[in-house]
Parts: structure tokens; C-alpha cells; sequence
């Protein structure tokens, strides 16, 4: 027993060490092709076969156990069969062809889809160095990280053989929260809550509008630069309030929308000519103060005023969202992107278990 106790101690000793280093180095998801040139109901299936079936079907009847009043599901499985025939293409199929995959009901998935948890944190900054590159950066912060971990992809659009765009995702889940159209522009989405937000977001859905990473999706698909894509995400009728961040390929092309289901809230561009080099969005809006129990605006401010303009790159751009509390027990990704060098789109799964 004696000669147990530091062997022990140092058993112990490397295992936290090991953890440690497992923490300290953040893994890349898989990355997969999804070809749009495929039937929306086929293109997914490719991408499922990765994955244990048993697994995700635990994941998803446990999210929409927990994120989803109950109310809810009973109405929206009563109204499945007419949300189908008037909700976007093609989302509606690309769900319908995972969720036979899966054997769930049609119902169940599009509930996953349009689930906005209300206790979703994000931490999204478009900034520009003193050369004028943009640079784009966001942290994905949610209660459901065990799962949603190992539910995260990077997914190449392919059109015509080419990548048409680039996001990252959750297995199961069709819209985008972020991604890229190469050499155009980036987006990022984070929650803005306003309270109970299933009643509304009913409303709007029978008023058919977006929801809202399924706007991001339909615009890195279709918009054709910067201009037009902060166009469509400030106009576009919403099924829940958002903010949508945008980098663009050029000089001050950054923005923060903050948006109303109806319509943009407020426009808040970069302005480097001024000195406002970086805009930092979490969750509140911007021209409001900070609630203190929830200050993660400050430390990124404070993080990215440390770096300097000149030194801004992807590099510093992740190291700034890796400070404690812009980085916290709760993030599941950080994404680095710069839509003028499309290569560089880069995820990490942070907190990896
Ligand atoms: C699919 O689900 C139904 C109803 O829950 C069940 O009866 C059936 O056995 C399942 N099929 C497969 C292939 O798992
Ligand atoms: C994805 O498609 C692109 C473009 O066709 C191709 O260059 C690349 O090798 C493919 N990657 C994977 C992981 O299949
Ligand atoms: C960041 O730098 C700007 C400009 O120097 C300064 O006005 C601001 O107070 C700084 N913010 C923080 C949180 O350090
Ligand atoms: C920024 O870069 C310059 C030049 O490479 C370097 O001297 C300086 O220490 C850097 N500043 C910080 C805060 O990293
Ligand atoms: C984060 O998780 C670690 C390990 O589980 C725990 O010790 C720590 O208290 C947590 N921090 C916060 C702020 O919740």
C-alpha cells in the first residue's frame, strides 16, 4: 500500500496532464462534401453513414426533449403535413431524406431544425489589419456540447464540381450559424433573445418567414458579394430576432445587423478610418451596456485592443477567442475565417471530452 501511494499520485499526475494537453490542443471536425447537383432527399445520406445511427438518434431525441415545450411538439405534429408543403426548398427535402435515414418522424426533424435554444451563447468579431484584409472569427456556445461535439461538420457545398460555399454545422441540422462563399464575403449568426420565443417564432413560421441560418445558407448560396449579402440578411423576414456578422474581401467590408424579425434593428459597419478596426458582437446589442453577469464583450475589446491592428491575423483572431470568458465551458467550436483566402477557413471543437 505504501509504495502505491506515489505511483498512484503519479498515475494521477499524468492523467491530468494528459488531459491537460487534450484540452490545450482543440481537434478539426470532419469535413465533408455535400453536392447540391445530388437530390436534396440524397445528398445528406453520404454524410450520415459516418456516424452511428443509434447515437444520433439518442442526440436528437434528447435536444428536442429538453429545447422543445411540449405544446410545441404536439402542434407542429399536427401541423407537419402543411409545414411541409409551404416551408423553404431545399431544406424541406434535404430534412425529409436524413429523418427517413434515421427512421424519425418527419415532425421531429424539422423541429431539431428550428430549434433556437434560448440559453445559446455566441461570440462573433469581424475586424480589419492595417494592410485592409477582413477577418472573421466566431465561438458557438451551448448547453448541449457533450452532444453537439461530436454532431459538428465542416460541409463543402459542391455546385458544378466546384465549392460553392463552406459552413460548419450539426449532423441533422441543414441550416448554417456560419460560413463562407470563397472570395466573397463570411457569415456568422448569434441569438438574440427575446424572451419567449417560441410564440413568436410559431407566429412568424405560419407567416412563413426565414428562419434564420437557413437566410445564411440561402445567401452564401446565392448572393453575389458583400453588398448583396448584407442586403438579404437586413430585408429578409426572420422567424426570430438575430444577429447576423459579415466580413466581406475588401476595406471596411464588416458589419454587424442587428435584426428584427420584421426588419434590421440597427446597421453597425466597421469604420478603420476612425479607428473602429474591429466590431464585437456577443448577445446584447451593442449600443446598450453589458449585463455584468454575462460580460464576455469586454474581454474580447480588451483582447483584440492587446493585439494591435497590425498584428491581426487568423492566429491572433483564434487566440482572442480563446480567452477566458469569450472562451468558456460552454463552447463548442471556434471558427477563423477570411472569405479573399477561402483555404484558411479553419474550426476547432473546443472543450473535446
Ligand atoms: C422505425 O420506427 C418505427 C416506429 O417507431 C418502427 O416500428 C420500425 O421498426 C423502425 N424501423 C427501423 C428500420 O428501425
Ligand atoms: C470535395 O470536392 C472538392 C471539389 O470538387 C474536391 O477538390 C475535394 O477533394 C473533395 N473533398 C472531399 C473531402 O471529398
Ligand atoms: C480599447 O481601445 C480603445 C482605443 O484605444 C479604447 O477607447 C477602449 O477603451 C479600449 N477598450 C478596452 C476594453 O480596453
Ligand atoms: C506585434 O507585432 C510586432 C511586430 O511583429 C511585435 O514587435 C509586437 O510585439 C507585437 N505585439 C504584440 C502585442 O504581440
Ligand atoms: C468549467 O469546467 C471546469 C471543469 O469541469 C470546472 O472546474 C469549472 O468550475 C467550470 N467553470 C465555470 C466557469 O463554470
Amino acid at each position: 500500500m505504501r509504495a502505491a501511494g506515489p505511483s498512484a499520485r503519479m498515475a494521477l499526475a499524468l492523467l491530468l496532464l494528459a488531459e491537460a494537453s487534450a484540452a490545450a490542443s482543440p481537434s478539426a471536425p470532419p469535413l465533408f462534401n455535400v453536392s447540391l447537383d445530388a437530390a436534396p432527399e440524397l445528398r445528406w445520406l453520404p454524410v450520415l453513414q459516418h456516424f452511428d445511427r443509434d447515437f444520433l438518434r439518442a442526440s436528437m431525441a434528447h435536444i428536442i426533449g429538453d429545447t422543445v415545450p411540449k405544446w410545441v411538439l404536439a402542434l407542429i405534429r399536427k401541423a407537419a403535413w402543411e409545414l411541409e408543403l409551404f416551408l423553404p426548398q431545399p431544406f424541406t427535402d434535404e430534412i425529409r431524406g436524413q429523418c427517413d435515414a434515421l427512421n424519425f418522424t418527419l415532425a421531429d426533424c424539422i423541429l431539431l431544425n428550428l430549434a433556437y435554444e434560448s440559453t445559446a451563447f455566441c461570440t462573433s468579431i469581424v475586424a480589419q489589419d492595417s494592410k485592409g484584409n477582413i477577418y472573421h472569427g466566431r465561438n458557438l456556445d451551448y448547453s448541449f456540447g457533450n452532444f453537439l461535439r461530436k454532431l459538428t461538420v465542416d460541409v463543402q457545398f459542391i455546385k458544378n464540381g466546384q465549392i460553392a460555399f463552406t459552413g460548419t454545422t450539426f449532423i441533422g441540422y441543414v441550416g448554417l450559424w456560419t460560413g463562407q462563399s470563397p472570395h466573397k464575403f463570411t457569415v456568422s449568426g448569434d441569438e438574440r433573445d427575446k424572451g419567449s420565443w417560441w410564440e413568436n417564432m410559431i407566429a412568424a413560421l405560419f407567416q412563413r418567414h426565414s428562419p434564420v441560418s437557413w437566410l445564411i445558407r440561402t445567401t452564401l448560396s446565392e448572393s453575389e458579394n458583400f453588398e448583396a449579402a448584407v442586403y438579404e440578411l437586413a430585408k429578409t423576414p426572420l422567424m426570430a430576432d438575430v444577429y447576423y456578422i459579415v466580413g466581406g474581401t475588401f476595406p471596411q467590408e464588416g458589419v454587424v445587423i442587428t435584426r428584427n424579425r420584421d426588419g434590421p434593428a440597427d446597421i453597425w459597419p466597421l469604420d478603420p478610418l476612425n479607428g473602429a478596426w474591429f466590431r464585437v458582437e456577443t448577445n446584447y446589442d451593442h449600443w446598450k451596456p453589458v449585463p455584468k453577469r454575462d460580460d464576455r464583450r469586454t474581454p474580447a475589446i480588451k483582447a483584440l485592443n492587446a493585439t494591435g491592428q497590425a498584428n491581426l491575423s487568423l492566429e491572433t483572431l483564434f487566440q482572442v477567442l480563446s480567452v477566458f470568458p469569450v472562451y468558456n465551458n460552454y463552447t463548442v467550436y471556434t471558427t477563423v475565417m477570411s472569405a479573399a483566402s477561402p483555404d484558411k477557413y479553419m474550426t476547432r471543437i473546443r472543450n473535446p471530452s
